[in-house]
């Protein structure tokens, strides 16, 4: 979803529209304004485009020179009019990009004090929290700083205020939130882009931050209420597509913008509200099919080994996954009745495109995971399964990663349903678990400072070792292929069961072994290989649940608590810090980190 804000001299009206057009790329199946017109809060929205929302404010014009305004990608709830933004409450609206994971806890405690709910969505929860608030006797601002400690998830909020003509609220939590400086006017927008048309000088707020704004300028408060400063920058217009806004790198920013664009990825796939699986076009029914091969190459691939641990245990269908280069090659027999999976970000890899073209020409009905909508593998597909990363510029995939894995993990589960081995209750578990991973990633990414100090631990050392057992497994192995790329430092990824039947021979006092080690179904497995490496005088840096250091009793170099996260879906969540140390030692070592040497973005070439 796309929002905007405007403090202006003027109607502001019809300038959100305008802002929000370049935010239309978002989403866009329903749209809304809200102003406050002689004091009083008045709205306009519209089903569909923008264009629908022009129409009815052409017809039932919007005064005021404050307001916010929203396009709306639906999560939560149809696109309809009443779900669109912004979402009002007494006193208050507000517009939210994002996922609040605990609405449905919330509402039964509002519910129980009395509030009306009139829409199926999670942002209403967003107003009437801070209506809640407000009713305790707060100002605003202390209002929504007293909400945002209710409220769970990855989401970004402009907040209106009935009777306040000069005050806009916004906070950031995992999805993305700028302030635009104008002269005597202030801007808020869910990127620069959106801000163009109105300034240049735009601030980013951290994660965390809630931004109260007059027309006289911005103050900026940190998760703790504490007061701090946000550098303005310039931004070129021109090239705001490719902007890097605070960060120093492409891939830091596209590592950041795992929680929304993860959660985005997921709300392709399920219904919020109702916590089901929205209906999937499968192009073979699955319950007739004995096998599925995923092809794909690189990180893609690193997904699709992700993916066969989950088909494999949701839907108790044999996966075979295979490298697209050698897929191509082995004269693999092709099931004429089966389905195949390929997994690519640009949709034109050479080589998994030319595994697509074989498993076609036999018959194969075929399914593409792919983040380009128009490129050649998206259109060659049977059937779409889109991750909605948004364009990844930085060489080293990342949020396109995540994303992979989160439309893997609910085709996963959808295999699942259709072949009558996911139930009911189980479907909304899973589901919910999956739910959580886009706040858990903003979790995990709050420990980017504490990863910087694992990276110190891997910048001098010659060979890295990545281990991990279960879905950790490929993890690892995509560790292990991020340092390569990044750092030229050799890495190799194993899993931790098989150690003893080789690689243990490389334990000694010189390289780092990174244990991936989350509380899931092999936690015990993963310490216990990790004991062996301890025996023998390795060097472990643990990447693991909380106390997994304690309960190992070995020595640990470095260790890095992760969030609780559940048994299934770790991998997601745990990426981060795997590409986060893979970064920063990058950085460390002063390597590029966005143009590694002898990479290319798409491989277009055999
Ligand atoms: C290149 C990129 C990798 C990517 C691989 C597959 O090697 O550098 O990051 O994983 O291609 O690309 P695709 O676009 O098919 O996912």
């Amino acid at each position: 979803c796309g929002i905007v804000g405007v403090l202006g001299q003027g109607p502001v009206a019809g300038a959100i529209v305008d802002a929000l057009k370049r935010l239309e790329y978002r989403g866009y199946d329903s749209a809304g304004v809200a102003t406050l017109h002689n004091g009083r809060l008045e709205r306009r929205r519209a089903e569909g485009k923008l264009r629908n929302l022009e129409a009815r404010l052409a017809a039932e014009p919007l005064g005021g020179a404050i307001g916010i305004g929203h396009t709306r990608w639906a999560t939560h709830g149809k696109p309809t009019e009443a779900n669109a933004h912004p979402h009002a409450a007494r006193g208050l609206a507000v517009v939210h990009n994002g996922i609040i994971e605990n609405f449905k806890a919330l509402r039964e405690e509002l519910a129980a004090k009395g509030y009306a709910f009139v829409t199926e969505t999670d942002s209403e929860i967003a107003a009437l929290v801070v209506e809640d608030e407000l009713a305790a006797g707060k100002t605003p601002a202390e209002a929504v700083f007293a909400a945002l400690g209710r409220l769970r998830g990855a989401f970004a909020l402009v907040y209106l205020f009935e009777g306040y003509e000069d005050l806009l609220i916004g906070a950031r939590q995992g999805a993305p939130l700028a302030i635009g400086y104008g002269d005597g006017e202030m801007y808020l927008g869910s990127d620069a882009l959106a801000l163009a048309p109105f300034t240049d000088r735009v601030a980013y707020l951290e994660d965390g931050d809630w931004v109260v704004v007059t027309r006289a300028g911005a103050e900026v408060f940190d998760s703790g209420g504490v007061s701090v400063q946000r550098r303005i920058q310039r931004s070129p217009v021109g090239s705001l597509l490719a902007e890097k806004g605070n960060y120093r790198h492409f891939m830091a920013k596209e590592i950041h913008e795992q929680p929304e664009v993860v959660g985005h990825t997921l709300a392709h796939y399920i219904d919020m509200a109702s916590m089901r699986l929205k209906p999937f076009d499968w192009p073979v029914d699955p319950a007739t099919l004995r096998r599925l091969t995923i092809i794909a190459c690189g990180t893609a691939y690193m997904a699709g080994l992700v993916g066969k641990y989950w088909i494999e245990r949701f839907a108790r269908l044999p996966v075979e996954v295979d490298v697209a280069s050698e897929y191509r090659y082995r004269e693999a027999p092709v099931d004429p009745d089966g389905l195949t999976l390929v997994i690519s970000q640009s949709g034109e890899t050479a080589d998994t495109l030319a595994s697509l073209k074989y498993v076609k020409e036999r018959g194969s009905k075929t399914v593409g995971v792919v983040n380009v909508p128009d490129s050649s593998i998206a259109r060659l597909t049977d059937a779409a399964a889109p991750t909605l990363a948004g364009p990844e510029i930085g060489v080293a995939s990342t949020k396109a990663f995540t994303c992979q894995l989160a439309a893997l993990a609910a085709l996963a589960i959808a295999l699942g349903r259709a072949r009558g081995t996911v139930g009911d209750e189980e479907e909304g578990a899973l589901l919910a678990e999956l739910v959580a991973t886009p706040g858990l990633i903003a979790e995990a990414l709050k420990l980017e400072r504490a990863t910087e100090k694992l990276a110190q631990g891997i910048a001098h050392a010659r060979d890295v070792l990545y281990l991990g057992r279960g879905t950790g497994y490929p993890l690892a192995l995509e560790g292990a292929l991020k340092l390569k790329e990044l750092t030229y430092i050799h890495a190799e990824g194993y899993a931790a069961g098989e150690l003893k039947h080789g690689p243990i021979a490389l334990i000694d006092p010189d390289m780092p072994v990174v244990v991936l080690a989350p509380r899931d179904a092999v936690f015990e497995k993963t310490v216990s290989n990790m004991q062996e490496v301890a025996a023998r005088g390795g060097r472990i840096i643990l990447i693991g649940a909380r106390h997994a250091a304690e309960e190992a009793a070995v020595e640990i170099e470095r260790f890095l608590a992760m969030p609780d996260v559940g048994a299934n879906f770790a991998p997601i969540v745990y990426a981060v810090p795997v590409q986060l140390l893979a970064y920063h030692t990058a950085v460390l070592m002063g390597k590029d980190a966005d143009q590694p040497r002898n990479l290319a973005k798409s491989v277009t070439v055999e």
